[in-house]
């Protein structure tokens, strides 16, 4: 105790990694609790400049233990990468532990990934393209691989025999693609096994006891509430739950344990991938402004971010579902570039006013947004440091925002690099 949980509050891609590694100094365990190598997570600090897809970005702190937690789905050749670039950065991955219980991406999910979006033609996802609604498919119908079976060479081996039978038929009688041969995963997945089995715990346990020690426990969410597999604009969402409860069921630590729920929040809004977007700028100039000066290209992929402005609906849904208890806004050095600032207020769903997320699909897909225009600050906010150094319209911004989503904006970000931080009441 106490146990905060650190959630992205909209599409993904709010400044996670930011936030994480600027409060980590206050924790010992950071987790990472869903996903996997879908997320990519900017960590910058006088030293490094990291993307982060799987380790937690509390790695940077050599007193933090970095956990990937049972709810997440791991692809091990990912996994060994990432842990190898940051040895050659010089930071040690010694004390990372990994959950036996967490989920392996196989080279059929990521194959069955790109074959389903290709499947979908114009209605596809926009996955990542990494393996993960695939890994989390079989991990829900129970023929999943667990980390804990590379412990057991025999074990694993039954395992992927058991699973290619039916993976092998989808394969080349769905989709017309090359099969594979249990040798052929057990020898690529072996030397992986090899090398992940020190690192392959009961994080459960850990957690746990970690937790009864009185130590201070961060959970790091990826993805965003609008992403998440029930809370977000299915079907256009990730396979998992990445809001505040996803923390619980994806560590097994109690949710008696959390004291601070923080959700991150951009001072505009990107989204990557296909899926309803009510506040996009089309045919706003300004879209092109946010990408260009916010740097709106996927860490992942590379793709270029969908930009539009904040929407406070969004804002007000994402305090709900997560029951958040602060905010940290991100990004607010980029509105510097705009005249104006336009927040949606609410959403003109076909003649009907929602000022909640409407659960209905196409009422979702239909929603126009109502707008209030807000004066510009235009000018360089990057070196402020206190909320009474910014602009008045630029504090007027965070506090119509903040009335908006009902809950307490406590950090903003004016720029990626750690200091380029205001603490407001923490
Ligand atoms: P995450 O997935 O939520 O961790 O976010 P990403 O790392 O994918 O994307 C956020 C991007 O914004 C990264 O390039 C960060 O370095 C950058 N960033 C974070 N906070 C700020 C900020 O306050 N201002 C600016 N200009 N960039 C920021
Ligand atoms: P971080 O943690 C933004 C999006 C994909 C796609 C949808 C499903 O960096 O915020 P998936 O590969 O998960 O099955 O793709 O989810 N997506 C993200 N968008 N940031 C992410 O992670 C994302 N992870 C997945 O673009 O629309
Ligand atoms: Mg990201």
């Amino acid at each position: 105790m106490p146990a905060s949980i650190l959630v992205g509050a909209q599409w993904g891609d709010e400044g996670k990694g930011k936030i994480t590694d600027l409060i980590s100094d206050k924790f010992t365990y950071v987790v990472r609790y869903q996903g996997g190598n879908n997320a990519g997570h900017t960590v910058i600090t006088p030293k490094y400049k990291l993307a982060l897809h799987l380790i937690p970005s509390g790695i940077m702190y050599p007193t933090i233990t970095p956990v990937i937690g049972n709810g997440c789905v791991i692809d091990p050749k990912v996994l060994l990468g990432e842990m190898d670039t940051l040895e050659g950065e010089g930071i040690s991955c010694e004390r990372l532990k990994v959950s036996g219980n967490a989920h392996i991406i196989m080279p059929y999910h990521r194959d069955l990934d790109g074959a389903n979006e290709r499947r979908l033609g114009n209605n596809l996802i926009g996955t990542t393209r990494r393996g993960i609604g695939p890994a989390y498919q079989d991990k829900d119908s129970r023929m999943g691989l667990r980390m804990q079976d590379m412990l057991d060479k025999g074990i694993f081996r039954d395992k992927v025999e058991a699973a290619l039978q039916e993976k092998n038929d989808i394969l080349s009688k769905v989709y017309g693609l090359p099969t594979y041969t249990v040798d052929q995963i057990c020898d690529e997945y072996f030397q992986y096994a090899d090398r992940l089995a020190p690192y392959i715990v009961d994080t459960t346990t850990l957690l746990h006891e970690a937790d009864a020690a009185g130590a201070n426990i961060l959970f790091e969410g990826a993805q965003g509430t609008m992403l998440d597999v029930d809370f977000g604009t299915y079907p256009f969402v990730t396979s998992s739950n990445c809001t505040a409860g996803g923390a619980i069921t994806g560590s097994g630590v109690s949710m008696r344990s959390i004291t601070e729920i923080l959700g991150i929040m951009k001072a505009y809004i990107t989204r990557v991938g296909s899926g309803p977007f009510p506040t996009e700028c089309i045919d706003d100039p300004a879209g092109d402004l946010l990408c260009e000066v916010g740097h709106e290209y996927g860490v992942t992929t590379g793709r270029k971010r969908r930009c539009g402005w904040f929407d406070g609906v969004v804002a007000k849904y994402a305090v709900q579902v997560n029951g958040l208890t602060d905010i940290a806004l991100t990004k607010l050095d980029v509105l510097s570039a705009v005249d104006t600032v336009k927040v949606c207020v609410a959403y003109d769903c076909d003649g009907t006013v929602y000022r909640t997320v409407p659960q209905n699909q196409t009422a979702m897909h239909h929603a126009k947004p109502i707008y209030e225009e807000l004066p510009g600050w235009k000018q360089d906010i990057t070196m402020c440091r206190s909320f009474s150094e910014l602009p008045r319209e630029a504090k007027d911004y965070v506090e119509f925002i903040e009335d908006l989503a009902g809950a307490p904006i406590s950090i903003i970000a004016v720029g990626a690099s750690r200091e380029q931080t205001i603490i407001r009441h923490r």
